[in-house]
């Protein structure tokens, strides 16, 4: 089974004026070239997202919502549908992001439902699982990271709309990149267990890695087995950073 087409996601976060986040998108299209190495998704915050549709128009960069309602829609004050994201150009969705998790108190069964809601709506759930620091010193990263797929992945997922992000807690935005064993580690989990749970066709499904990926440390990263790209936060506000990273991709 060829390894499925790398996928260079960008997650803005919090950051970006209107300004900042069109010259961000501008340059990255302009260095992007013909798509014809990783798949690349800058995923902005929602105010910017109609404004980078724009800016992404007749790229191979794709457009992405960093969280979607688990309603299509209806009664719920400040949150975006999938349906909304979808209008306006987006293919993918982050969902279950532990900032999302822990800011929002995001459950692993409200973050399947948001993924389901996604998939309604023709979008891709990229759907992000990891352990914290106490968790995974008390040995418990097996059943925390396992517990989160089995909870938060929607029956009836295929590898067109399903991506899976392992984002140890512990190594976002602290410059702490997990080990090259830690992370095959728990991509072959991941990798086992989407087998039970998607079925034939499961090793096409992308699992990300996530965490303080940056230009010195993706090649490593990028080739380890059952790694099909990076979810990158910091690095990706810097057009160049970005870009080094979806070099740093193996060839396909
Ligand atoms: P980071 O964030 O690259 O800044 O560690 C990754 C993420 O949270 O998706």
């Amino acid at each position: 089974m060829p390894k499925p087409r790398p996928l260079i996601a960008g997650n803005w976060k919090m950051n970006g004026l209107s300004a900042d986040g069109w010259a961000l998108a501008d340059e990255i299209v302009r260095q992007a070239g013909e798509g014809t190495g990783p798949e690349l998704l800058v995923c902005p915050p929602f105010t910017l997202i109609g404004l980078i549709a724009e800016a992404l128009a007749n790229s191979p960069v794709g457009l992405g919502g960093q969280d979607c309602h688990g309603d299509d829609a209806g009664a719920h004050t400040g949150d975006i549908s999938a349906p909304m994201l979808a209008d306006l150009g987006c293919r993918y969705v982050i969902v279950g992001h532990s900032e999302r998790r822990t800011d929002h108190g995001d459950s692993s069964a409200r973050v399947r439902a948001k993924a389901a809601a996604a998939q309604r709506a023709g979008l891709a759930a990229i759907v992000c699982v990891g352990e914290t620091w106490a968790e995974r010193e008390a040995g418990r990263t097996a059943e925390i990271v396992g517990g989160q797929v089995a909870e938060s992945i929607p029956p009836g997922s295929t590898a067109a709309n399903l991506v899976v992000a392992y984002e140890p807690v512990w190594a976002i935005g602290s410059g702490r990149t997990a080990t090259v064993e830690q992370i095959a580690e728990v991509h072959a989990l991941i990798r086992r267990q989407l087998g039970g749970q998607v079925g034939p066709g499961s090793e096409a499904v992308r699992i990300l890695y996530g965490g303080s990926v940056k230009p010195a440390n993706a090649r490593e990263i990028l080739a380890i087995a059952n790694v099909d790209g990076a979810l990158v936060g910091g690095a990706s506000l810097k057009s160049a950073d970005f870009l080094a990273i979806a070099a740093a991709s193996p060839p396909g």
